[in-house]
């Protein structure tokens, strides 16, 4: 069985004074089933690593520069961010692709890095809402995953996150239906290109507004596996239902 995963994507959000969120959310949670993830901005890793220690709260980054280290100023590496404590790290969100225009090429390259730093990767993917009403939404998808990800992909180096992109910060999801469509076919696909056992026990997360409120239904759609969830993170009391009811799913 795969054990549910619950993330929180910080994005350009927190300062010192928003780490007593986190205790908040330590005492919200007490022991849940669901694995809980923090990716806060990289100045908080090594702070809120200390902060959430005895807690159940794992903490992640949300990006790394390719190389281990280097003339690259304003970077942090894959090996940093494990050095500041992190466990797992966020790569390829579509804010950075559509940003800082990285490719699945460069995601790919990123993933490589941040597994040999020993950080767990949760690759994302998603199609925009032109590509949906074009109505190819699988072939993006498809695309997406066989560009970014590595070969030699385990189910303790690689999480994937559907994130549709007009989903994210909009309020809006897709239908229960449109989602088990995604995460099935990408379960398909990592059976098919890195064996059924592995394949098998790769969490896929959905991300896209993902709130107290629609959680329990998401949790409970097929190949759904946990949520990488953004604005409804950056408060304990939102994202607290949130981890307790994937420990429920
Ligand atoms: P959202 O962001 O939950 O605010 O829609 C999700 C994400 O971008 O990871």
């Amino acid at each position: 069985m795969r054990t549910k995963l619950a993330a929180g994507n910080w994005k350009l959000n927190g300062l010192m004074s928003d780490l007593t969120e986190i205790e908040q959310l330590a005492s919200l949670i007490g022991s849940p089933s669901a694995e809980v993830l923090i990716c806060p901005p990289a100045t908080l890793i090594g702070t809120m690593v200390q902060t959430a220690k005895g807690s159940p709260i794992k903490i992640g980054a949300q990006n790394c520069h390719h190389a281990q280290n280097g003339a690259h100023t304003g970077d942090i590496s894959a090996e940093m961010v494990a050095d500041a404590g992190a466990s797992y790290i966020i790569l390829g969100h579509s804010e950075r692709r559509a940003d800082y225009g990285e490719t699945n090429a460069c995601v790919r390259d990123k993933t490589k890095s941040a597994w040999a730093a020993g950080l767990t990767a949760i690759v994302c993917v998603g199609e925009t809402l032109d590509q949906r009403k074009s109505s190819n939404t699988l072939d993006i998808i498809g695309g997406q995953l066989a560009g970014s990800i590595p070969d030699l992909a385990t189910a303790e180096k690689l999480v994937v996150a559907y994130e549709p992109v007009w989903a994210i910060g909009t309020g809006l999801t897709p239908t229960l239906d449109e989602i088990g469509e995604v995460h099935d076919f990408i379960r398909a696909r990592l059976e098919r290109r890195f064996g059924e056992g592995v394949g098998r026990s790769v969490r896929i997360l959905y991300g896209g507004s993902m709130n107290p409120k629609n959680v329990d239904e998401i949790a409970h759609v097929s190949n759904v596996d946990g949520g990488l969830v953004g604005g409804a993170s950056l408060k304990a009391v939102d994202f607290a239902p949130i981890v307790l009811a994937l420990s429920k799913a």
